[in-house]
């Protein structure tokens, strides 16, 4: 053959791979809103900058028997602003995006890859799960996949975009990464569909009820993200990349934001109100502090009575952690405590300074609380904490009280520089409460049980319920003035840079999981 027709057979080649499952199907994929493996890497890369890996790889037995180059997913590397990244989309158009052997060698292939070269792995998901053809074969398959994730998890970021059905074990692999996107209105999670369901428990659902992205996002606290659009989502993964490092061994980039750090925030006083029971958005307290208000609020729309996200201080990244007032008081319940402890451990494995902002009534009373085990999940805030060697700075802007005060970042686990306003009341519980256990007696005794109430709650405030008496056991290292909140977390944070902190030597600690 001569070279121009080796070059011819080439050209061809990767032709029949880049149509995948055949021209009929992407239509189809198209018609249901739905992209293509390729169109979302393009989405996803800077352009041009992707480089595919065994799109001839071959797997025999599409329609008539033909070979299938490429099989159900394309993998490769390129670059999100810059950043080298690992990527694989599974193609739906070839066998439903199912997972045989040849599709996880591919996937295996990139995540090692990743690993070595330091960089992080993105999944763009859209499979109907194990390729039932290949049997056996295909549930090692996720297996070796989730050995990897599993191995990477720390290492590489991991992230997972759902943008169309993931049944099985395409809803596994995800799990074990670091954040979920779902495309809301065309994915899909679930390990059993409706069908199975109905028939193992009688129970019918539609498949978007049961696993859709805002079921997720919202109940489950599957996904940290459900995203109208493909391409806002993957506009948002972008985002989401730009406050991380590569990996484990490195700071995230820097970013000039042009937002300087002696910035006095003024108007903070007008946004939380001096009654304690006051609600107000923790967001607006957050926007203030760090750079241009550029705030990326993870799991938005799960556990809303906290919030944790990231954002940038003087052009560094940092990931934050508040009470949110306006949502059930701001309360530590099962799924705050979840969600917050392991936003914890990943800025942690991934050299992610915490920022805490504490306004908290404490953990949330109740049985369906103690019986779902808020013990164990309360405990894993605490332990993330603890566990957290990144530099830490807490600032407690009204409530601390009781064990939550314990567990937002105090400096009783390990966190480096804690700052409490001027109004801050920090006890063991509030004052009501208080009189109601340690004056019972007086109480009872009283011929104006109410006015006796008041008074001894205005005492109990004046003993206990300010900053004061942490202060003087060095519990916060100052009291400081809201206005200058920015002010201290980023000159705190700047003195924290080099921090460096080794807990004793051990295989892994026992996380409450
Ligand atoms: C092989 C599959 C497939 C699969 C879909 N296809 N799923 N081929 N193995 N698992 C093929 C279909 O035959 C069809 O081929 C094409 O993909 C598109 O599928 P449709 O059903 O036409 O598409 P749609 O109506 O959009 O429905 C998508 C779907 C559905 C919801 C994903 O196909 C489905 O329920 N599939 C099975 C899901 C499942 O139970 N998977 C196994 C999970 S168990 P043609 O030729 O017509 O285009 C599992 C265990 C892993 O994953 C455990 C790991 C530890």
């Amino acid at each position: 053959m001569s070279m121009e027709q080796q070059l011819e057979r080439l050209a061809q080649l990767k032709q029949r791979a880049a149509l995948g499952g055949g021209q009929s199907r992407i239509d189809r994929q198209h018609a249901q809103g739905k992209l293509t493996a390729r169109e979302r890497i393009a989405l996803l890369l800077d352009n041009g900058s992707f480089n595919e890996l065994d799109a001839l790889a071959v797997e025999r037995g599409g329609d008539d028997g033909e070979a299938l180059y490429g099989d159900a997913v394309v993998t490769g590397w390129g670059s999100v602003d810059g950043r080298t990244v690992y990527v694989f989309a599974f193609d739906f158009t070839v066998f439903g995006g199912s997972l045989g052997a040849v599709v996880a060698d591919k996937i295996t292939k990139t995540m090692d890859l990743a690993v070595r070269n330091g960089a992080p792995l993105i999944g763009l998901n859209d499979s109907g799960g194990a390729r039932i053809q290949e049997g056996v074969g295909s549930l090692g398959g996720y297996g070796d996949i989730f050995l990897r994730n599993i191995y990477a998890s720390g290492v590489v970021p991991q992230i997972s975009l759902i943008m169309g059905p993931c049944a099985g074990g395409a809803a596994y692999s995800p799990a074990l990464t670091d954040f979920i996107f779902m495309v809301d209105g065309s994915s899909q999670m679930f390990i059993t569909g409706p069908d199975v369901i109905a028939s193992a428990t009688g129970e019918t659902t539609t498949a978007d009820d049961l696993g859709g992205a805002m079921t997720h996002a919202a109940k489950s606290g599957v996904a940290h993200f459900a995203i109208k659009g493909e391409q806002t989502c993957i506009e948002e993964v972008r985002r989401l990349l730009s406050f991380l490092p590569a990996n484990n061994l490195e700071t995230p980039p820097y970013v000039d934001t042009g937002d300087t750090v002696d910035r006095r925030i003024d108007d903070i006083l007008s946004v939380v109100p001096e009654i304690a029971t006051m609600p107000y958005d923790v967001r607006d307290v957050i926007e203030r502090v760090i750079d241009n208000g550029d705030f990326l609020e993870v799991h938005a729309a799960f556990a809303q009575n906290i919030v944790v996200g990231f954002g940038r201080i003087g052009g560094h990244s940092v990931g934050l952690v508040g009470n949110q007032p306006m949502y059930l008081g701001g309360v530590l319940d099962i799924d705050a405590s979840r969600k917050a402890a392991r936003f914890v451990r990943f800025c942690d494995a991934f050299n992610i300074p915490l920022v805490t902002l504490v306004d908290v009534p404490g953990y949330l009373p109740g049985v369906s609380q103690e019986w779902g085990g808020i013990i164990t999940h309360g405990a894993k805030l605490v332990y993330a904490y603890a566990e957290a060697t990144v530099p830490k700075v807490t600032v407690i802007t009204r409530k601390g009280y009781g064990g939550a005060y314990v567990a937002m970042g105090s400096k009783h686990l390990g966190a480096d520089v804690n700052y409490a306003w001027p109004a801050a009341l920090i006890a063991v519980m509030d004052g009501p409460s208080a009189v109601r256990i340690i004056n019972r007696r007086e109480l009872n005794a009283a011929d104006d049980v109410e006015a006796t109430r008041a008074k001894l709650a205005a005492d109990y405030k004046e003993r206990f319920e300010h900053p004061y008496i942490a202060a003087a056991k060095g519990y916060v290292d100052d009291v400081i003035d809201p206005r200058d909140t920015r002010i201290k977390v980023a000159r705190a944070l700047a003195m924290l840079r080099n921090k460096s902190q080794i807990l004793p030597a051990r295989k892994h600690g026992s996380v409450p999981l």
